[in-house]
């Protein structure tokens, strides 16, 4: 069994509950996210070594704010109440809180912080934290002392050392704080006796331990699209189980110039598994014969990789589990209430449905993007693998505007290589979040040579991001974009012109269709 020290996050709807667990995952040691509304009893079933509560974007006033028992505070377990957090903490023992600031405080603010605090030990006097708040603490609870003070703020940190119960207004989780981290890590390892006991080695035996446990002698099927997180999590599997697991590569003839071929190597030289490479390009070609609207093309791409799946599945036979990458953005629940679709996302959710299977098995359900790559590196998965930039499941159909051909997907294909190959020589391949070629589906008049051409526009598409909700356009060295340029119009054929989006997201999304 698992037996490392857990930190537990009890979301109360902030937007970085998630930041927080990552922060402390950091330090090594293990942190959960969980709602607010985790029963007492679970909570002293899991043992927490400390509790943080996150922020939030309500007032503890309002009836339908999210709260938690005051008994949470009162099982001796230390807790840190961040923002909203730290102002239930207050109202919850019988501080006040007040709405009556006569502004909000946001943004980079400096904070006077008292060192003598076991959170502030080592840092300078004034610090800069990031504040997002308009209620705040005018009275700290009976047995509590202030410890942080800023011009506007008059609790930006308070704490009751003896029953380690601490709270601060300002975000120690984001990057606008610089020292957060250090007083995060003085929460867990100073307050609640962590010692940095959670490493990626040391998980990965864990799981191999309990995946061989779950399937005993069991067959197991993997769909592997040549993303990160299925990739990894085959990889986790075949070392856990080895040739009782059979990996299904569905090859949709959508991806980038030798991906395909670089997938099933990366496979077949590393890892021991029975691995199906089902090269079926003709299919989804067909499929998508006549589709020119994105939502049409999204659904056709998602159905034919299932009915593929499933053709593969049925030739296999009855097996025991199926794999799904499953990672843990994906579980935790957004403290968000059901926004717009704006695109229909095909990833290889749906199979569940189509597979004659006993049990899923989700060993990545636990971490975060970055840790999978981390496993992925541990496990020997080749680096252009684990670092590939987003790519999605409906590939370059969606990158080919309007209908998708085998002519215009050889060409896409070529252009896309020649611009990540100049990417990755300009040392930028890691800077950029995702950058990507598009083939329009405009044609326009050029000149080549002394003749007329009438050729295809493409677009070049490169953004920054953190979590792809929102995007900047990445600002691409002109020189780089201009040898990009000239390759691309004398390599491949069917281009005259290239044009280099530079649309952020808002308003426009990351991938054109
Ligand atoms: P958008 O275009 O929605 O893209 O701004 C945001 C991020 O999501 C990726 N994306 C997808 N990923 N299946 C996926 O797994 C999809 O259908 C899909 N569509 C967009 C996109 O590449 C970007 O990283």
């Amino acid at each position: 069994m698992e037996n490392h020290q857990l930190i537990l996050v009890l979301d109360f709807g902030g937007q970085y509950n998630q930041l927080i667990a990552r922060r402390v995952r950091e330090q090594h040691v293990y942190c959960e996210v969980k709602s607010y509304k985790t029963p007492l009893s679970e909570i002293k079933a899991m043992q927490p070594a400390g509790i943080i509560f996150t922020g939030g974007p309500n007032s503890v006033y309002d009836d339908a704010s999210p709260r938690c028992g005051r008994e949470v505070l009162e099982l001796g377990i230390p807790v840190l109440g961040i923002c909203y957090g730290c102002q239930l903490m207050a109202h919850l023992l019988a501080g006040t809180v007040s709405d009556a600031a006569e502004k909000s405080e946001y943004g980079k603010t400096e904070v006077r912080l008292d060192r003598t605090s076991t959170l502030f030990s080592d840092l300078q006097e004034n610090e800069i934290c990031w504040m997002s708040h308009t209620d705040f603490i005018a009275n700290a609870p009976e047995g509590f002392r202030v410890t942080a003070t800023t011009a506007t703020c008059p609790t930006a940190a308070m704490e009751n050392a003896e029953k380690k119960l601490y709270g601060v207004q300002f975000h120690p989780e984001v990057n606008h704080t610089p020292h957060g981290t250090d007083m995060l890590r003085h929460f867990v390892y100073d307050v609640c006796g962590c010692t940095g006991d959670w490493t990626m080695g040391k998980y990965i035996e864990n799981q191999l331990a309990s995946i061989r446990r779950q399937v005993g002698d069991g067959k197991v099927l993997c769909a592997l699209s040549g993303g990160v997180d299925s990739s990894v999590a085959a990889a986790l599997l075949s070392k856990a189980v080895g040739r009782q697991l059979t990996c299904v590569f569905v090859d949709n003839g959508l991806m980038r110039k030798n991906e395909g071929i670089e997938v099933e190597e990366a496979f077949k030289t590393r890892f021991d598994a029975n691995f199906v490479h089902a090269k079926a390009q003709q299919r989804f070609l067909n499929r998508l014969k006549g589709l020119s609207e994105p939502e049409a093309k999204r659904k056709a791409i998602g159905e034919e990789f299932i009915r593929v799946f499933e053709d593969e599945a049925k030739k296999i036979g009855k097996v025991d589990f199926l794999v799904q990458g499953t990672i843990y953005p994906d579980v935790i629940e957004s403290g968000l209430g059901d926004s717009a679709v704006i695109k229909s996302h095909h990833n290889v959710g749906g199979l569940p449905d189509v597979v004659d299977f006993e049990e899923l098995i989700e060993p990545l359900r636990m971490l975060f993007k970055d840790e999978v790559r981390q496993m992925g590196l541990e496990l020997g998965l080749p680096e252009h693998l684990v670092w590939r930039q987003p790519f999605p499941g409906p590939g370059l159909g969606i990158r080919v505007i309007g209908e998708v051909t085998e002519e215009k997907l050889a060409i896409l294909r070529e252009a896309d290589a020649i611009y990540r190959e100049e990417i990755a020589n300009a040392g930028l391949d890691r800077s950029i979040s995702q950058y990507f070629a598009v083939l329009t589906d405009m044609r326009s008049v050029g000149v080549m040579g002394d003749g007329r051409t009438y050729d295809y526009t493409l677009a070049l598409r490169g953004v920054t991001t953190t979590d792809f909700m929102t995007a900047d356009w990445a600002r691409i060295p002109y020189e780089v974009l201009d040898r990009v340029s000239i390759r691309i119009v004398n390599e491949v054929g069917h281009i005259n012109r290239i044009v280099y989006d530079i649309t952020s997201k808002p308003p426009a999304t990351v991938e054109w269709e």
